[in-house]
């Protein structure tokens, strides 16, 4: 019988990832969805699998979920992917977003204690915890101190810590992967690398004609979800819990991204997108690049996607979406 993984968030970008790659490592599959009064979006992401999994209605916040299914199945390895992940929108709904990517971490922490104490867990760290921090080189790794400057943020820190607290102090199989941007077709709508791809399509169909957008200076390091869903297997696959930078070394500000997407379809970004202060946020991280070389040479990762790769997959789904 092949190795039981639960996957919170499995119905996200990164947990339909996962969930292939699991599956098709032969592994059972156990996820949790939230409450939707549309249940069909629930799903969408998962849709194909959902014959090859075992979803049931959960939620971070409602520790009895947790320990229900932690009781009944017994993972081998848990994904902790749930998250309020917007960094924008954690400054609205700060609250929403600090309980569950931090007291939701806590919960699953203490469940596991209980449930499943041989358990491998996962934690979805992010480097948005650096902040505006980085090292003399302008990279960030796993030494890099972090000054966050967002409730996201601030929150996904204190579920770092309490990783490595209950790893030392309960002796739990607990790690983190510090993953940086990282993007698909299954994006959110409202990320900028989905923003801008699908925008810039509308306008080269003449469906609309201005993408409006925040802070086009600040730059990103941008990987492929699929590359960074292996990672996250490999990470609970080593020897002993620890915690793991994953990015690709390169970066660009959200302005070349802009250049690059609307000359491949034979646009000006110039003519189109305009500056709305809406989306510029209350504090910035302005800058991230990730040294990788720890998970290059420990766990034998590296990503296989490049930069171009990823955009024009990118620009493949939604030209094809909007085709008519
Ligand atoms: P995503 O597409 O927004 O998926 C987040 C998932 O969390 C969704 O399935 C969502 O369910 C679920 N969720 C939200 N609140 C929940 C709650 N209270 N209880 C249970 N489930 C809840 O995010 P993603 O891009 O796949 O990212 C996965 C994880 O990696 C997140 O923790 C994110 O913060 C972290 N991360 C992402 C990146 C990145 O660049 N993508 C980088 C570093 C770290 P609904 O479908 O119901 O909303
Ligand atoms: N979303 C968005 N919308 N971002 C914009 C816009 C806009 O209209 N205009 C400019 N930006 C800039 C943001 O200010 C930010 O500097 C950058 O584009 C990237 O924004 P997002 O795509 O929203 O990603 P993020 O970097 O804030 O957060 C993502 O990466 C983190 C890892 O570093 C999320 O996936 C987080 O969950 C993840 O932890």
């Amino acid at each position: 019988m092949g190795k039981k993984a639960f996957i919170t968030g499995i119905t996200g970008q990164d947990g339909s990832y996962l969930t292939e790659h699991l599956l098709d490592l032969g592994y059972e599959v156990y996820g949790f969805a939230r409450r939707n009064s549309v249940t069909e979006h629930q799903q969408t992401r998962i849709e194909n699998l959902m014959n090859n999994v075992d979803l049931t209605y959960g939620d971070m916040l409602d520790q009895s979920s947790i320990d229900k299914l932690l009781k009944r199945v017994n993972p081998d390895e848990i994904y902790n992917l749930a998250a309020q992940s917007h960094v924008r929108i954690s400054f609205d709904v700060p609250q929403f977003t600090v309980q569950t990517n931090a007291l939701g971490v806590l919960n699953l922490l203490e469940s596991v204690k209980i449930n499943a104490p041989n358990a491998k867990i996962y934690q979805a760290s992010s480097s948005e915890m650096f902040g505006n921090s980085r090292d003399a080189d302008n990279m960030q790794r796993e030494t890099t101190p972090m000054h966050p400057v967002s409730p996201y943020g601030c929150a996904k820190l204190f579920s770092y810590s309490l990783i490595r607290n209950y790893r030392k102090a309960f002796k739990l199989f607990a790690s983190n992967g510090i993953l940086f941007n990282h993007e698909s077709p299954r994006r959110g709508a409202n990320f900028v690398t989905t923003k801008i791809i699908k925008n810039a399509v509308l306008i080269s169909k003449g469906k609309i004609n201005t993408l409006e957008l925040g802070n086009l200076d600040s730059k990103r390091d941008w990987g492929h979800s699929k590359d960074y869903v292996r990672a996250m297997r490999l990470i609970l696959n080593h020897t002993e819990p620890d915690d793991f930078v994953i990015s690709t070394g390169e970066t660009k500000s959200i302005r070349d991204l802009c250049k690059i997407v609307f000359s491949k379809l034979n646009l000006n970004y110039e003519d189109h997108v305009k500056i709305n202060p809406k989306y510029v946020r209350p504090d910035e991280l302005s800058y991230l690049c990730g040294d990788c070389s720890k998970s290059k040479k420990i766990l034998g990762w590296k990503p296989k996607y490049s930069f171009e790769e990823l955009v024009d997959e990118m620009l493949e789904y939604f030209l094809e979406k909007y085709k008519d």
